[in-house]
């Protein structure tokens, strides 16, 4: 479920209207819904109660602080995969101790800081890493609890960009290699080796490779267990689907149910569950809203060029994911059904959705069948843009930043102000010799400068 929808034609967030929204905040801006947030955490909880896994919501999918803060507010802990993750959680006041921290890249100073900060959980991803955790972990004198990311080789169908559990990935360890590391590191007296996680990839839409990868681990507990290790904690990652199209992904209670008959009989036993999801909390509740800056015909093809494409949502030319678009004011006629490729409406011709970057490969969306009435200062809202949208823009071609608004019932809240033209150079210096301001040089460089000008 998600809480955008049209009323007599006009969409909305929540109770606040999204065009109101973007009259203040301006575009691009991201919008999202705080209620919506709340449900999917609490249908997640809900579908997992029989195992009452800690919820580590996957900041990378969105990691905006308002967004941080409404599901810590929840209970909620947090995957990162950063110092720079970390930082965010400890700011939006998530207890260090209810982090889980991933990534094959950890650096000497993210492990240091994390171990005093007192993380919950490293979830390690190769022999060498270890051993450097252990070594930092002995230097200063205190314990850290460690997981062995391992991959089960399971197939999650889908983008290979996103595959993560296959045997050939740079993530985690291969099952095989899961026993000799427990051998080599299981006993070292700060660095405690007690749980093992898995993703194996995003986004997944069948509840197959969840069972198949929970069989896998589930034998690989009892084998530790018979090699004289036991597992506390099982993290199961994230990957869960969600609706890019009406419903396609499977409701989150059948990959609990698949899930749960294989993870109750270690939960019984003590084991504490953890699930890592991002996109199935924050995708849904999330949309971009765009302004339509020109449309054009170039041969028989119809553009809609917008003031961002990919530096704003990345996800449809990098992966050639869908995202259903629409106007945000289409009037009653023209309000879609459903948020399907084709909603089949009269009055309705295929186009392409651009932004303004200068590459070919700048779409959010191609062919696609949309109201040929889109007109130039038209809003467009692209959905299910939550997870991994504002998380990997970038400033290319110098863009600024989106802004994000986080809406409760009427209320609409900018969370992140709007980059400016001088923030997007804040960090950059001069080098000195060509400090114009300072040097004689320059001054004659700037008077070769006027001399070379366009129109002298
Ligand atoms: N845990 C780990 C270790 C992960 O690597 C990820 C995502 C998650 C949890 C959360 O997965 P989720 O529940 O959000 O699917 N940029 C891509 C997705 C990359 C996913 C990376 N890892 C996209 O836009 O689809």
């Amino acid at each position: 479920m998600d809480c955008f929808s049209y009323r007599n034609g006009e969409l909305y967030a929540e109770d606040a209207r999204v065009s109101d929204i973007a009259a203040s905040a301006g575009t691009p801006c991201y919008v999202y819904s705080q209620a919506t947030l709340e449900d999917h955490y609490d249908r997640l909880v809900d579908a997992f109660r029989p195992i009452d896994p800690l919820v580590c919501y996957s900041v990378k999918s969105c990691s905006n602080l308002g967004v941080l803060r409404v599901l810590a507010a929840r209970g909620a802990g947090m995957d990162a995969v950063s110092g720079g993750e970390l930082y965010r959680a400890k700011a939006a006041g998530v207890p260090m101790s209810r982090c889980v921290y991933a990534g094959v890249g950890k650096t000497d100073r993210e492990i240091r800081e994390a171990i005093l900060g007192g993380l919950g959980l490293f979830n390690c991803e190769s022999e060498e890493e270890f051993e450097n955790i252990a070594r930092i972990a002995g230097e200063l004198r205190r314990e850290t609890r460690v997981a062995l990311r391992i991959n089960p080789d399971v197939d999650p169908k889908t983008h290979r960009y996103t595959s993560t559990g296959k045997k050939e990935t740079k993530f985690g360890v291969d099952l095989e290699r899961a026993r000799r590391f427990f051998a080599t590191y299981g006993r070292d007296p700060f660095a405690r080796l007690e749980g093992l996680h898995l993703h194996i990839g995003s986004p997944i839409y069948t509840v197959d490779p969840y069972r198949e990868a929970m069989t896998k681990t589930a034998a690989l507990v009892d084998e530790l267990a018979r090699d004289g290790f036991a597992i506390r904690s099982i993290d199961l990652g994230g990957g869960f689907g969600a609706d890019y199209e009406s419903a396609q992904s499977p409701p989150l209670r059948e990959y609990a149910e698949a899930i749960i008959p294989l993870a109750k009989p270690l939960f019984d036993r003590g084991v504490r569950f953890i699930l890592e999801p991002g996109r199935t909390i924050v995708a849904n509740a999330g949309i971009l809203v765009l302004s339509v800056l020109y449309t054009k015909t170039s041969g028989d093809k119809r553009f809609i060029i917008c003031d961002a494409g990919m530096n704003a949502l990345l996800r449809p030319s990098h992966y050639g994911s869908f995202h259903f678009i629409w106007p945000v004011a289409p009037g009653e006629a023209m309000t879609p059904a459903r948020r399907t490729l084709d909603p089949k409406l009269p009055g309705t011709v295929a186009q392409d959705v651009v932004g303004p970057l200068c590459e070919t490969g700048d779409f959010l969306a191609l062919d696609r069948v949309l109201p040929a009435s889109i007109r130039r200062g038209d809003l467009l809202a692209v959905f299910t843009a939550g997870a991994y949208g504002m998380s990997m823009a970038s400033r290319y071609n110098s863009s600024p930043l989106p802004a994000e608004v986080l809406v409760s019932g009427a209320r609409a809240q900018v969370v992140r102000a709007r980059e400016s033209f001088e923030t997007l150079v804040e960090h950059e210096r001069t080098p000195t010799a060509l400090d114009l301001r300072r040097t004689e040089v320059a001054d004659g460089a700037s008077a070769r400068a006027d001399a070379g000008a366009i129109h002298a």
